[in-house]
């Protein structure tokens, strides 16, 4: 195990009721609040009539940036920390899935950077050096990014998608009620529960071999997923499957499992350049890409760790380690496939002569992978072979 420090000071309240504490916990925000929310969902549920309520029952004085778009855009951005400065708030109420927190997130240290919050994504995560408190009412299972410090977002502009990562930027708390997620359609869930499945393997395709505890961890939130994901689809209203994912969610992104060991995020490097050019929903790109990576990934120093996921996950046994691993592979894209996730990248608008771009732009900064490491050639093999 490598040494590490571990910080979530995020509150989470659980449950059917939970946002009855809504009132009581805002007063970590202060008296002046930003409302972020997304396109309308939250108006159609009758969720915002019912933060809003509690604001107002609460006295608190707020103002709204509405309409923050999947992907969302730094020009939103800019505008909510427009809000901010002009009205001099005290703090954020993110409601929504992971755009809206995102969003919520980069206003929130925005507003004390003196340039454009572009420059914070540019410059990297020591840039942030304060943020506004932010609490957030999740609508939608999948980022984690109501439990952990990462803001990811899209530049209209020169067409990239970067992330920034700091404790500054976890939520002071999170309200969490899985029957807030019973309207997600079932393309966003089935996109929902492989971004959950794929943050999980991001970490645990690790190349640090002692990793047993957070190996176990993780093996049993991939089962969370398998079990649950095809259930969620079948019955949407189903209270503990719903539940069982949302909280899967949280902890396969609050920093948990990449304690002591090196984590992946090659696949995830790869779909933010193709979501950043194509504006592709996070988890169809990731279903189209993962079993790719894996694929171009799997060779003889790395069979060890396919043979343990086929095992412990699939429950595949067999002589041929070779055969194990590949199943393995087999299996992921199977599982995808039965949540009614796109295959190739052709399904959703890529043509093979704008792989090379994809490819340039996700390698921009560098090399990427820690499992394996990964230049512009391999990342456009794993396209080639996704297209
Ligand atoms: O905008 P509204 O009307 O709210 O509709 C949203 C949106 O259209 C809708 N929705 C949300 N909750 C709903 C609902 N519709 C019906 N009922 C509900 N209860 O769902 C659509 C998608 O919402 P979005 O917030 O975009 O989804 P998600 O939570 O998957 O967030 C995706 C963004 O997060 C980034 C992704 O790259 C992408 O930009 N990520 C953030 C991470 C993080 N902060 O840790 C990590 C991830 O790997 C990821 O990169
Ligand atoms: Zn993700």
């Amino acid at each position: 195990m490598l040494d590490f420090q571990y910080l979530c000071p995020t509150k989470i309240f659980f449950g059917r009721k939970s946002l009855q504490h809504l009132g009581a916990e805002l007063s970590w925000l202060g008296r002046r609040v930003l409302f972020v929310y997304g396109q309308g969902s939250i108006k159609k549920t009758g969720l915002y009539d019912s933060v809003t309520d509690i604001l107002m029952r609460h006295d608190i004085e707020y103002y709204e940036l509405s309409g923050v778009q999947p992907n969302p855009r730094i020009s939103q951005v800019r505008h909510g920390i427009d809000l901010c400065r002009e009205y001099d708030l005290d703090g954020l109420i993110a409601v929504g899935g992971g755009s809206v927190i995102d969003t919520a997130k980069t206003i929130a240290t925005g507003v004390y950077h003196k340039g454009d919050p572009w420059e914070l994504f540019l410059l990297g995560d020591t840039s942030v050096k304060k943020a506004l408190p932010l609490g957030t009412v999740l609508t939608f299972a999948g980022t984690g990014s109501e439990m952990n410090g990462n803001a990811v977002i899209s530049n209209e502009e020169t067409a990239e998608k970067l992330a920034i990562h700091h404790d500054l930027l976890r939520p002071k708390f999170s309200i969490l009620d899985p029957s807030l997620t019973f309207t997600m359609s079932p393309s966003q869930t089935a996109a929902g529960v492989v971004d959950i499945f794929s943050h999980i393997l991001e970490q645990y395709f690790s190349p640090t071999k002692q990793a047993f505890l957070q190996d176990r961890i993780a093996e049993g939130l991939l089962q969370t997923c398998i079990r649950y994901g095809p259930l969620v689809l079948a019955q949407p209203t189903q209270y503990e499957a719903r539940a069982q994912l949302m909280w899967t969610s949280s902890v396969a992104l609050n920093g948990l499992l990449g304690c002591g060991r090196m984590s992946d995020w090659a696949t995830h490097g790869i779909e933010h350049a193709v979501s950043a050019l194509y504006d592709v929903t996070h988890g169809v790109g990731l279903a189209i890409l993962i079993p790719s990576w894996m694929e171009h990934v799997l060779m003889e120093e790395t069979q060890w760790k396919f043979v343990e996921y086929a095992q412990n996950v699939w429950q595949i046994h067999g002589a041929d380690s070779s055969r194990v691993a590949q199943k393995g592979i087999e299996k992921t894209r199977e599982f995808f496939v039965q949540l009614g996730m796109p295959t190739t990248l052709r399904e959703v608008g890529v043509q093979a002569h704008g792989l090379e771009k994809i490819a340039e732009k996700t390698v921009q900064r560098g090399e990427i992978g820690k499992f394996k490491k990964l230049g512009k050639h391999d990342v456009l093999a794993i396209l080639k072979k996704a297209l």
